[in-house]
């Protein structure tokens, strides 16, 4: 039987936990973005915790940190002075992220004293699925408006930013033990190397088999992982809060991550009985996964009430299981 461990402090130190004893770390560190202005997301985790724990995985073994597109590479450099091995940068690839621009042609026209034209009106209509339901909520009716002074007229369509579709999520190793090979590493602690094993891709119903000598479990999983499906018809106010769908209706973390994905990174950089650690655990994703899939696991998490959370969710978990 696995057990987990959950802490509601400050991960810094991560003073419960032996050294060299993690096979994998799986977090979803504060992305320094301020998301929705929340107070913990305002910076990025300190260089220290990636020391931390550094000195807390087995040589050899394999880390999956979260990030976000505008400030990853600070992380990146932050993992690699840390003494990580950089090993890839895997693209959670999704669909329903809501470009955040503006029409800056209208602030033209503001910042020129000019009156934008009105262009008819609109409704503003979210939609997100919920236990194989659609359900709608439409806004109060807004209105259109188009620039009408000459420099705003040349700028139409002007924006900030494209339609986010990928968090990237960085693939570090601790170092192997000096003198040892991979095989020696595995055979001495266990890490070292990917699961590949446990994620290969099924080839599709009626698909021939590629290549010469061709896998029976499927192929190898690409470093783009897909949560949806992707399909030409997509519908863009079918727009699913990225996760929400499948969200407990008691979580309420803004960043929560889905279990599927999160089983995805359980399976590629551990084997069943091994222990992974998620210093940032939020509502508990990381957790959850770990334990329906027969993990060992120890998260820590800073706020109260995200902790509770997790313990609710991680307690469910292991009573599906055990
Ligand atoms: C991006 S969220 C993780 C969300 C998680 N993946 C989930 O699915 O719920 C990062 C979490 O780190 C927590 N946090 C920030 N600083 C921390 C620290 N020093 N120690 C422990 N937790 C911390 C925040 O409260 C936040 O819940």
């Amino acid at each position: 039987m696995v057990e987990y461990k959950i802490y509601n402090k400050s991960c810094y130190g991560l003073p419960d936990v032996e050294d060299n004893s993690v096979h994998a770390l799986i977090t979803d560190p504060p992305y320094g973005i301020s998301f929705q202005n929340n107070h913990w997301d305002k910076s990025l985790p300190d260089k220290q915790i990636w020391v931390d724990a550094l000195n807390k995985l087995r040589p050899g073994a394999f880390g999956a940190v979260f990030s976000a597109v505008r400030l990853m590479h600070r992380m990146m450099v932050d993992l690699e002075d840390s003494g990580f091995i950089i090993k890839d940068v895997l693209f959670w690839s999704y669909l329903n992220g809501m470009p955040k621009s503006r029409d800056v042609a209208l602030d033209i026209d503001k910042e020129l004293g000019v009156e934008s034209k009105k262009a008819g009106t609109y409704k503003y209509v979210q939609g997100y699925k919920k236990d194989g339901a659609e359900h709608y909520k439409t806004e109060d009716v807004k209105h259109k408006k188009t620039p009408a002074s000459e420099k705003g007229k040349f700028f139409k369509g002007s924006g900030l930013g494209l339609k986010p579709a990928y968090e990237p999520i960085i693939l570090v190793q601790k170092p192997l033990e000096k003198k040892l090979s991979v095989a020696q590493n595995m055979i001495t602690y266990g890490t070292g190397a990917l699961n590949i094993e446990q994620t290969r891709i099924p080839y599709e119903k009626g698909e021939g088999k590629v290549g010469h000598n061709p896998h029976p479990k499927g192929r190898v999983a690409a470093n783009i992982v897909r949560t949806d499906a992707f399909e030409d018809g997509y519908d863009k106010f079918f727009m699913v809060p990225k996760v929400r769908q499948h969200a407990e209706d008691y979580n309420n973390h803004p960043t929560l991550k889905p279990v599927e994905l999160m089983h995805h990174l359980t399976k590629l950089l551990t084997w069943e009985g091994q222990l992974i650690l998620d210093p940032f655990m939020g509502s508990g994703s990381t957790g959850v996964s770990a334990s329906l899939l027969s993990r060992n696991f120890t998260g820590y998490e800073l706020s109260e009430d995200y902790f509770k959370i997790a313990k609710r969710r991680l307690q469910e978990a292991h009573d599906t299981l055990f």
